[in-house]
């Protein structure tokens, strides 16, 4: 679908997220043909820059990161729709030049008073950004209000705690009705996160032994080989658990747990989503169910990295973990003793995010005790990235004269099966909210639940102090390795 009439204002143009981000996916989608022909991009930042200068940034950006190929027609039609509003957040004059400029585009471009609020600032902004676009004027669409909308998207991390998202929700909704609050959360823009519902609700074969009598465990890994050089500004002190299991990592796991939804309608999905959080706990006691670390200098891919303390911005002391594993329980009939394992970090063996749920081992195995030596769980793994795809994972005779059994592995891969191409997720996103299909954003509670499970965890972190140290390059922390061998278990090697 195209989008109609509309335009979309950025607030922190001059962050990572923007150029390498934001900016690519807008070119990308006009060049799929799939934004209207007077689009509208207006920029705010502090920066003391002209229209052209804003729009040398954007095109900067697109020729570095987009993912089509640059078409001169198509930056072209884009350029002539971008502004550029200088100021700050208190200055209520840049707000009300914000205000006329928006206005001058829907005469001159016939944005039609359809506009989307980008705020792609920290947290800590979003009240008087909210406020000023409140007393602008700009928070509600001119005039007649029918078929006219106005939007705002916000970026994570939305709070630090559950108490501080329940204040920023307060905010937001006091400004905008929370019909029109898109909150991104960019893996659910992902095609290997969405196909987890397809994968589940369009076959038969795997529902009938997905729950508590089949599944033996589930891991959630989201590994990143990166560092956090550049990053200390918005990392230090946030640490993994906020980064990205509040978010990422949750919806994940809610997807993966959730009850079949009446529909795909909106509502009915956040509904399932929203009854799974809720049945959702961290398992105690937490010494032995979480691990918590924080990288040392090591060797990766053949080089040497340094270790966090020595990235440039970190306190020397700082305590802010960069590998985070928690445990946690899902209470309800389909899951009832099953771990959800999550984990992740930077500086790790690899980037690779992956679910894979694990089956229990068959009841009886009628093979004398060394043919199954080499057999491991059934296992099914959702491949995200970085080789989109799903792989089972089964036991195989192995060829020759006697019975023996071991692992082997089917696969699917998105290159090898489809020719289309999959859209980035900050393009399926920010097309999601210039159409209004909110589908693919958290509400205000699913976000409040998954702050409401950290939270214990993170209290206890508080009080343990200083995360174990494990070298760059490796899976993590000992700990994370003990928490799953406590058990009989153990993380897979992705
Ligand atoms: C972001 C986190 O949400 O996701 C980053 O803030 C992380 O720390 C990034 O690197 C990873 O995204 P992706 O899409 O590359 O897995």
């Amino acid at each position: 679908r195209i989008a109609g009439p509309c335009g979309l204002v950025i607030f922190g143009v001059t962050g990572d997220l923007s150029r390498k981000k934001l900016m690519p996916a807008i070119y990308d989608l006009a060049n799929r043909g799939l934004l209207p022909p007077g689009f509208s991009l207006v920029g705010f930042a502090r920066r003391d820059w002209a229209d052209q200068d804003f729009g040398q940034v954007v095109y900067d950006a697109v020729k570095q990161h987009a993912r089509t190929p640059f078409r001169q027609a198509v930056w072209d039609r884009l350029a002539e729709g971008i502004r550029f509003v200088q100021g700050s957040f208190d200055d209520d004059a840049a707000f009300d030049q914000l205000a006329a400029t928006v206005s001058a585009l829907d005469q001159e471009r016939g944005t039609g008073g359809n506009h989307a609020f980008y705020l792609s600032i920290p947290p800590g902004a979003f009240p008087v950004v909210c406020q000023q676009l409140r007393r602008s004027g700009l928070a509600e669409p001119p005039g007649d209000k029918d078929g006219h909308w106005r939007r705002v998207v916000i970026e994570k991390p939305f709070g630090h705690d559950l108490k501080s998202a329940q204040q920023l929700n307060k905010i937001v909704n006091n400004v905008f009705p929370e019909e029109s609050v898109f909150r991104i959360d960019h893996y659910l823009g992902k095609e290997t996160v969405q196909n987890i519902l397809a994968l589940r609700f369009a076959n038969q074969l795997f529902e009938p032994i997905w729950n508590a009598n089949y599944v033996d465990h589930v891991q959630i890994t989201m590994a990143e080989d990166i560092g956090l050089g550049g990053r200390a500004g918005y990392y230090d002190g946030i640490g993994a658990a906020r980064d990205v299991i509040q978010n990422h990592l949750l919806q994940l796991l809610a997807l993966t747990a959730m009850e079949e939804p009446v529909s795909f309608h909106p509502n009915e999905l956040r509904t399932e989503k929203i009854k799974v959080l809720s049945a959702t706990k961290p398992v105690t006691p937490f010494a032995e169910t979480t691990a918590r670390g924080q990288y040392a200098g090591g060797w990766q891919g053949g080089q040497k990295v340094p270790g966090l303390l020595q990235e440039e911005g970190f306190s020397k002391d700082s305590v802010t973990e960069t590998f985070a594993a928690i445990t946690l329980e899902v209470n309800t009939r389909r899951w009832a003793g099953v771990p959800f394992y999550l984990r992740t970090g930077k500086r790790l063996g690899r980037r690779v995010t992956e679910i894979a749920v694990v089956f229990k081992r068959a009841p009886h195995l009628p093979f004398d005790d060394t043919a199954t030596e080499e057999l491991g769980q059934n296992a099914l793994v959702v491949r995200v990235q970085p080789d989109e795809g799903v792989t089972m994972r089964f036991g195989s005779k192995v060829p020759g004269s006697t019975m023996e059994v071991r692992d082997v592995s089917m696969d699917f891969g998105y290159g090898h099966s489809f020719t289309e191409s999959s859209p980035e997720a900050y393009e399926r996103l920010i097309l999601d909210v210039l159409l209004g299909e909110p589908s693919l954003f958290p509400v205000n509670s699913e976000v409040e639940l998954s702050w409401e499970i950290l939270d214990p965890v993170l209290k206890y972190w508080r009080q343990t102090g200083k995360p174990e140290s494990y070298s760059a390059g490796t899976w993590g922390p000992d700990s994370a390795a003990n928490m799953l061998a406590r058990t009989g278990r153990h993380w897979r090697r992705p």
